[in-house]
């Protein structure tokens, strides 16, 4: 894929890591470390009411600042309908996780180191038809507890809970969410129907993320966040 589409998905944690913005994304890393002080989050699925939130801005800049801290992270693409952090971290598309789900690999050849220490990434893979089938399945539960005993954090990004129910399928398989809302987008009501959806898969909530468009900084196009 073309260094365009990376430079569009330009990462503030990875190239300015004390940056306000920057700061607040591990303001959340120390959130969701606190939440679990007891038993730690190994697997986090981060998801939001409805489309273009924000939900693969904040898992990966948030699997950066987890791997900045030292943390052996995989950030997973598990929106196997729009899949973005192949492009992101310029990685291929060709091995992921509907190959890993459908196919016979190993893990160590499908998860893909990224440019910053610690950090790999399991795209998307190709398309498939069913991708709810395949975040449901026997074995992506299989393939959670490989990859818990192999990294320190595994990240999800998903698709929007109440547009398709692939996230909501994947939640009994996980540790806690992190729901994101964009500020000035979505609707109380969107964000009220999420949340009871959430709440019937019984993983926890365990932090939410107010995703708000602040004024461009520099000459390049960095995602706000507060
Ligand atoms: N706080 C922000 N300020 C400006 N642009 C943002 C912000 N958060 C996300 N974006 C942009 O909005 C678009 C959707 O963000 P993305 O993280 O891909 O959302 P999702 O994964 O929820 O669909 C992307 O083009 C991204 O660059
Ligand atoms: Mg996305």
């Amino acid at each position: 894929m073309s260094k365009n589409a990376e430079k569009k998905r330009k990462l503030i944690t990875k190239t300015k890591i004390n940056s306000p913005i920057s700061e607040q994304f591990k303001l959340v890393r120390t959130g969701i470390e606190f939440a679990g002080v007891d038993s730690p989050f190994k697997t986090i699925l981060v998801t939001s009411p409805e489309a273009m939130s924000g939900k693969s801005t904040v898992s990966a800049n948030l699997a950066v600042v987890y791997a900045k801290k030292g943390k052996k992270t995989l950030l997973i693409d598990g929106d196997m309908r729009k899949p973005t952090i192949h492009q992101t971290f310029n990685k291929s598309i060709f091995f992921g996780l509907s190959t890993s789900l459908t196919e016979d690999f190993k893990l160590s050849e499908i998860c893909q180191k990224t440019e910053v220490d610690g950090l790999f990434v399991l795209t998307s893979g190709p398309i498939p038809p069913n991708p709810n089938e395949l975040l449901g399945s026997k074995r992506m539960a299989l393939l959670l507890n490989e990859l818990k005993k192999d990294f320190d954090i595994v990240i999800i990004d998903t698709p929007p809970v109440t547009v398709v129910s692939d996230a909501l399928v994947l939640a009994p398989q996980i540790d806690g969410i992190i729901l994101v809302v964009r500020s000035r987008k979505t609707k109380k009501e969107k964000a009220k129907q999420a949340i009871e959806q959430i709440k019937i898969t019984r993983t926890p909530i365990i932090g939410t993320v107010l995703n708000r468009d602040l004024e461009k900084l520099d000459n390049n196009y960095y995602y706000a966040y507060k």
